[in-house]
C-alpha cells in the first residue's frame, strides 16, 4: 500500500510551523517522533474527563481509567507479541528498562567471574548498567566488535561466548548508525550456552516487526516516545518465568500483595514490577500511537522509510566533502555523515539556520564513536512524515554548506 504522506502530516501539528524562517523540516526521528492529533487527544482527554488513580478505587472514575490503562498494555503485548499480558511491564523507557533488568536479574543471578557480553554499537544506557553491575559484582563486561561498516562481527561473538556467559544485551538497531543486527543469529548462539539475552528495541520497534515469540529472547526494551508516543514512558517485555524468578525492582504501593512490619510478599508480574502511581496518562494516550502504526503497517511505514534513505544516501553521496557513517547492509532509516573538513555541531547549526531538525555530536554512543576515531556525526533519521521533498532541501543545504570546506 502506497501511504498518502501529505493526510499523515496533517495529523501531526507541530510540524506546521517555521524555524528560522524556513519552512520545518524535521529528521531528528531517532531522538524522539513527533505525536499525531490522535497521541494529543487522548491525553487532554484523560485529564479533562478521566484523570483517577487505576488499581485502587472502587469509584467509577477509578475504574475507568484502570480499564484503559489495562487496554494498552493489551494492545502492546500483541504489537510485540507476547504470549502474556503479565510479561508487559511498564517503565519510564528503554534506559529504566535496561536498569531494571540489571539491577533486579542482575543482583540475583550474575556472580563473580560471571560474563555480560554487549556489542560495540551500544547506547550509552546499555553499556553503563552493566559496567555498574560487574563493578559491583566482579562480574566481566565482553564487547563484540564491528567492521568499519558498523556491522557486529559475528565470528568474534561465537569466540566470546562461554560457559560463563549468563547474559547478552544487545541493540536491535543502532541509533547512531542505523545497523539492524542479526538478533536471531545473537539469541539462538547465545541460548546455545545457555545465557539470556536483552534486546534494545529503542530504534528498531518503530520501523521492525517485532515478535518477541519467534525471536524467542528473554527481554525486549523499547520507549513509547520513539513510536509516536509520550516520553516518559517505556515497555520492559521478559518471558514469565524469568520475570518471575527476579526480585522486585522498587518498593512502594501496588508491588506488594501483603506488608507488615515483619515482612512483605510481593504482587504477581507484572505489578511487581510497577511500584507507585505509574504514568497513566501516557500510558492511555500509547494506545493512540500503536493504533497509528497498526493502521498504517509497519511495513508500509518501513517501505517509506527506506526509500526516503536511499534517496538521500544517493542524492548526497554526489556531493564533494560528504562522508558516510555506517553504511550497513541492513539499517533503518539512519544516516549518519560528516562533511569534510567541518565539525558536525557547526553544520547542525547550519542546518537548523535552515530549518532542518538534526542530531549532532556523540549520539550517546561514545566508544562507538571512538571505534571510528571521532568525535560525533550529524545524523539524519527519517520519519513516515517525511518527505523527498524535503530530502531534497536537505541535500541542496549540505550541498551549500559542503562547498564552504570542499571547493
Ligand atoms: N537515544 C536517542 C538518540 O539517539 C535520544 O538520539
Amino acid at each position: 500500500m502506497t501511504l498518502d504522506i501529505q493526510n499523515i502530516r496533517g495529523q501531526f501539528p507541530v510540524l506546521d510551523q517555521e524555524v528560522n524562517g524556513k519552512p520545518l523540516i524535521y529528521l531528528d526521528n531517532a531522538a524522539t517522533t513527533q505525536k499525531p492529533k490522535a497521541v494529543l487527544e487522548a491525553l487532554s482527554s484523560y485529564y479533562t474527563h478521566d484523570n483517577s488513580n487505576i488499581h485502587r478505587g472502587a469509584h467509577t472514575l477509578a475504574d475507568r481509567a484502570t480499564r484503559t490503562y489495562e487496554k494498552t498494555r493489551s494492545a502492546v503485548r500483541s504489537f510485540l507479541n507476547s504470549k502474556e499480558e503479565e510479561e508487559i511491564i511498564f517503565t519510564k523507557g528503554t534506559t529504566e528498562g535496561i536498569n531494571l533488568v540489571a539491577s533486579t536479574f542482575g543482583r540475583k543471578f550474575i556472580k563473580e567471574g560471571d560474563e555480560i557480553i554487549i556489542s560495540t554499537l551500544e547506547h550509552h544506557s546499555n553499556i553503563v548498567p552493566w559496567q555498574m553491575l560487574c563493578e559491583e559484582k566482579g562480574a566481566v563486561l565482553k564487547v563484540i566488535p564491528i567492521n568499519d561498516k558498523g556491522e557486529i562481527l559475528i565470528d568474534e561473538f561465537d569466540k566470546l561466548l562461554t560457559e560463563k556467559t549468563k547474559l547478552v544485551s544487545i541493540v536491535h538497531a543502532s541509533n547512531a548508525l542505523g545497523t539492524i543486527n542479526p538478533i536471531e543469529e545473537v539469541i539462538s548462539k547465545a541460548h546455545k550456552i545457555g545465557a539470556r539475552v536483552l534486546i534494545d528495541g529503542a530504534q528498531s520497534s518503530a520501523h521492525l516487526e517485532i515478535d518477541v515469540q519467534a525471536l524467542d529472547c528473554d527481554f525486549f526494551v523499547m520507549s513509547a516516545h520513539k513510536i509516536y508516543g509520550p516520553t516518559g514512558l517505556g515497555v520492559l517485555y521478559g518471558k514469565r518465568e524469568v520475570l518471575e524468578a527476579m526480585p522486585p525492582y522498587q518498593g512502594g504501593g501496588e508491588m506488594i500483595k501483603e506488608v507488615t512490619f515483619d515482612k512483605t510478599t510481593y504482587n504477581e508480574i507484572p505489578f511487581k514490577f510497577e511500584a507507585g502511581t505509574p504514568n497513566i496518562a501516557d500510558v492511555i494516550a500509547f494506545q493512540k500511537a500503536i493504533e497509528f502504526v497498526n493502521d498504517l503497517g509497519k511495513s508500509n511505514i518501513r517501505a517509506h522509510e527506506e526509500s526516503l534513505l536511499t534517496y538521500a544516501v544517493d542524492k548526497l553521496s554526489n556531493i564533494k566533502g560528504f562522508i558516510p557513517v555506517g553504511t550497513a547492509d541492513k539499517k533503518v532509516s539512519v544516516l549518519s555523515f560528516l562533511i569534510n573538513g567541518m565539525h558536525p555541531f557547526d553544520v547542525g547549526m547550519m542546518l537548523d539556520a535552515s530549518g532542518i531538525a538534526v542530531r549532532t555530536g556523540h549520539h550517546c554512543t561514545q566508544p562507538l564513536m571512538n571505534r571510528f576515531d571521532l568525535e560525533g556525526t550529524v545524523r539524519a533519521s527519517f520519519s513516515v512524515y517525511n518527505t523527498k521533498e524535503e530530502v531534497d532541501r536537505l541535500v541542496e543545504s549540505v550541498s551549500k554548506i559542503a562547498k564552504l570546506k570542499n571547493k
